[in-house]
């Protein structure tokens, strides 16, 4: 059994004027219908694919032996340490960390029963915070610790920071053949990561290993490559999420708009977005371990939708197409993504949800069945005799008709259990949604421009050689103002 998606509250019949009437979904048909072919058409040419970013829809398809190959380092790795440092941030850290909360026991880390002889899992470079990183490298065992460097650029200020300490670190008890255990996924060609293995590789064949990152796949969108390392690690069956992938692709192709749950989801915020103001998208799963696949959500939606200018599609005498922004075409939308989790979140976000502005979507996951289950002991009190998962699914439940009761739109996605099959169909739900949504909007959903302001603000103050004249005369004439008398 599969997903499933409920999106009645998302229509007027549940939250009046609040809700998408079901004539404006019928309006806007043929212009979500012109959008599916064109995403057809660009996911059926493997030169296009590529070209433009969107080779993750065939992450799910690769080869057997490539698969068994990563499972075979993986063991080695496994056999042979007690710990796994992850080095990566963005995309190259998301997935990842939703992956070992909503895929592995939760206290993985505290308990050797629940690691089942795996090492222990830890990530870093993806903050600037010293604390994290020095606590952790004053305890860990540099002998027993294996480092996956992960960074599709291999420039990224906080894990090339991470790494270069790292590096130390290992030398200094180790010694010179510490690099036999850093292992990089990066590009195939490019980037100075990549550079960096060839040139260790050189010195000593075992050193740096390396896999590719797919070309045509962003980060965000990569976790069935780059994550595939940490998921054999851990030991989940990276089949049956591939499998749970392909099928929700399969469901996500229809080309009935009404019958496609992730061009459903997208037609049906789009219209709220752009007709009711609903800016603010609330991703709450009622399930503690899919927290972090909330926040692997917040950066699909932000850095794929939040842009500055329209996508304007150019096609060569070849008929090949290319993307550009268009500059005269500005767009500056997106909608905001919120992570939060039932129940905790309750007692908190909620409040603003049922009370604040309407301005709001919140899209629930529930889960039907957890791994266990606890029933409350006793008598007499009105909570003896229920079970924790049943009180759950009655709080999700309850907290969807306080939405409703007050108007909020919103909706929910139905998973029968977390499973690695599940979790695979559900991360391929939201990347097709946001990829259809990104059509609708006409906008270039695989690029993030707007993070590059603060990297090129730092690299003009680390004095980075090479900073294209225009970004300093950027950076130059928009000086930070900072006048002592608002400084308390
Ligand atoms: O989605 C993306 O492409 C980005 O978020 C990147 O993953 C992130 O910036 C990290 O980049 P890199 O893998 O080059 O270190």
């Amino acid at each position: 059994m599969g997903l499933k998606f409920d999106f009645n509250n998302m229509f007027d019949f549940n939250v009046q004027g609040h809700g998408v009437s079901r004539e404006e979904v019928y309006e806007i048909l043929p212009q979500a219908r012109q959008a599916a072919r064109h995403l057809k058409k660009i996911i059926t040419e493997p030169g296009a694919r590529v070209r433009l970013n969107l080779e993750w829809v065939k992450l799910p398809e690769q080869k057997e032996e490539d698969i068994a190959a990563i499972e075979k380092i993986a063991r080695q790795i496994t056999k042979q340490y007690e710990n796994v440092l992850f080095l990566g941030i963005g995309g190259s850290y998301l997935g990842l960390k939703a992956a070992q909360d909503a895929l592995c026991a939760p206290y993985y880390n505290e308990f050797e029963s629940l690691r089942k002889k795996s090492p222990r899992i830890y990530f870093e470079g993806n903050n600037l915070d010293p604390d994290t990183l020095s606590v952790l490298l004053k305890n860990l065992n540099p002998k027993k610790t294996f480092v996956i460097v992960i960074s599709k650029s291999g420039e990224t200020t906080e894990t090339k920071a991470a790494l270069i300490l790292v590096e130390a670190w290992l030398k200094k008890t180790v010694g010179v053949k510490y690099g036999r255990q850093i292992l990089a996924i990066t590009d195939p060609e490019s980037g100075s990561l990549r550079k960096r293995v060839q040139a260790e590789q050189k010195k000593d064949a075992l050193s740096f290993r390396a896999l590719p990152l797919l070309k045509g796949v962003g980060g965000r969108f990569s976790e069935f490559n780059m994550g595939l390392m940490h998921l054999a690690i851990v030991g989940v069956d990276i089949r049956k999420l591939f499998l749970g992938a392909r099928e929700m692709l399969t469901r996500c192709s229809n080309e009935d708009i009404l019958k496609n749950p992730a061009y459903l989801y997208a037609v049906l915020h789009y219209i709220l977005y752009l007709k009711r103001a609903k800016s603010l998208a609330i991703l709450m799963p009622f399930s503690q371990t899919l927290k972090s696949t909330a926040d692997w959500y917040v950066q699909l939606l932000a850095e794929s939708l939040g842009k500055k200018y329209h996508r304007e599609i150019k096609v060569d005498i070849d008929g090949l197409e290319s993307w550009v922004a268009s500059k005269n075409d500005l767009f500056n939308l997106g909608r905001t993504p919120v992570s939060a989790a039932g129940t905790n979140d309750l007692h908190s976000i909620q409040q603003n949800n049922v009370e604040g502005q309407n301005n709001k979507i919140v899209t629930f996951i529930r889960v039907e069945k957890f791994k266990t289950d606890l029933k409350i002991p006793g008598k007499g009190d009105l909570l003896a005799g229920k079970s924790f998962c049943q009180l759950m699914q009655l709080a999700q439940e309850a907290t969807e008709w306080a939405l409703v009761s007050q108007n909020r739109p919103n909706c929910t996605i139905i998973i029968p259990e977390v499973s690695a099959y599940n979790w695979g169909a559900l991360l391929f739900f939201f990347q097709m949604a946001t990829a259809f949504e990104g059509e609708l909007l006409n906008v270039n959903a695989y690029d993030q421009p707007g993070v590059e302001g603060y990297k090129n603000y730092m690299y003009y103050k680390l004095g980075k050689p090479g900073i294209p004249p225009a970004v300093t005369e950027g950076i130059k004439d928009k000086p930070l103002i900072k006048d002592p008398k608002y400084i308390l």
